[in-house]
């Protein structure tokens, strides 16, 4: 299987994780900003490093994929039907929180299709004629994997339409009154298209897919198999409660367990070169140092948390208003840190704001004195 990217470097893609830093409100207690980004091992952007790694120990099959079960199963039989019938695969949208493996699974997908794939952003889709060359390239039933696809500008997804419906490419031939429109045909491809925001694409687009389906976070055993199965590859032995250790800590994502497995690794062969395997001890040790909390939770999340307390009764709060008190984007708390938080049970999304929930005080061992009585009605509702 032939693999092509184009323009998919780190540097192509706005790293939602690096915004300007906004004042915080005035007035505000400000409690101290643990870092100003969110250090490496828990950023959810792809990384080169990642990038490189992830090469090495990416499923390549269904069979190796592991997780998303249902999911799998979906694609895998409407996979087999279109190529029962001879056809290439309806185009598909993945969206789901990043880290999750759209980008493996549209490889696994074109592998079990025997076709080649061509790998882009839509931050690198910028004028016409990139998105024109790309089409023009594509052989009968190859995949287009289109990352970030709620990023396509109006003109590249009005290029894509024809293309996707009908598989022809409407080209304008000489300018003004004498302008043509020429029908260029395609060969019959698939669209994979990635998204954190499935609600940021233009319904035209969206209803081009003819399937839409969703990554869920995985649970800690699907990151344990994970574990073990990168540990393998990479040489690295690791004793079963260690992988919990690092599962536990992962956020429910991939990108992070192997992101982290190997940060234990390095941890283990500087400062316990003399043991053989990583233990669980170890891995905490290493986990701790990295100031990653057993909830998998970093200093930036904990700040979120404990200003919503501290500053807001533990809210309801509004996200704009948190943001500026914790000197974060609001598109970045919303999309970064708030999906993890929002799933795990610590942050609670209400029409008048955000609130936290006992869940986040027990975990901060904070008493619930110090929250609103919103917060506190809400605590039978929590330990039912
Ligand atoms: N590495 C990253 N994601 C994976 C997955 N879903 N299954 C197996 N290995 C992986």
């Amino acid at each position: 299987m032939a693999v092509k990217y184009s323009g998919k470097s780190a540097d192509s893609r706005i790293d939602p994780q690096q915004p300007a830093p906004k004042s915080p409100t005035a007035g505000s207690k400000i409690l101290k900003s643990p870092t100003d980004v969110r250090p490496g091992l828990l950023k959810q952007q792809e990384t080169d490093d990642d990038r490189r790694l992830d090469n090495t120990i990416r499923p390549h099959t269904f069979q190796e994929y592991i997780g998303q079960q249902a999911l799998r199963e979906s694609l895998d039989i409407s996979l087999k039907a279109a190529q029962n019938r001879g056809e290439p695969l309806d185009h598909l949208l993945l969206y789901g929180p990043p880290g999750l493996g759209k980008t493996t699974l549209a490889m696994v997908m074109a592998r079990e299709m025997n076709t080649d794939i061509q790998i882009t952003a839509a931050p690198a889709l910028e004028r016409p004629r990139d998105i024109i060359g790309i089409l023009m390239s594509l052989q009968p039933g190859s995949v287009l994997f289109i990352d970030e696809i709620h990023r396509l500008n109006k003109v590249t997804e009005e290029i894509l339409y024809p293309a996707l419906e009908d598989f022809t490419l409407d080209r304008t031939i000489g300018k003004g009154q004498s302008a043509k429109i020429l029908r260029v045909p395609l060969p019959r491809f698939t669209l994979i298209g990635a998204t954190t925001k499935a609600g940021a694409i233009s319904s035209p687009l969206r209803d081009r897919f003819g399937m839409v389906c969703r990554l869920n976070f995985y649970t800690e055993v699907e990151l344990m198999r994970i574990i073990h199965r990168s540990a393998g590859i990479l040489k690295v032995n690791i004793e079963d409660l260690a992988a919990r250790t690092i599962a536990s800590r992962s956020r429910g994502t991939p990108r992070i367990a192997n992101r982290l497995l190997r940060r234990v690794r390095d941890y283990c062969q500087v400062k316990h070169a003399d043991q053989k395997m990583i233990l669980q001890a170890l891995a905490e040790e290493a986990l701790d140092l990295f100031d990653i909390d057993p909830a998998g939770l970093d200093p930036t999340d904990r700040l979120l948390l404990k200003t919503m307390i501290h500053n807001f009764n533990g809210g309801p709060v509004g996200l704009d208003t948190l943001a500026a008190a914790i000197g974060e984007d609001p598109r970045t708390l919303e999309d970064v840190y708030e999906p993890y938080l929002l799933q795990s049970g610590l942050l609670h999304r209400t029409p008048r704001g955000r609130m936290v929930t006992p869940m986040a005080l027990q975990h901060l061992k904070i008493d619930v004195g110090n929250v609103s009585l919103a917060v506190q009605q809400a605590l039978p509702t929590f330990t039912d």
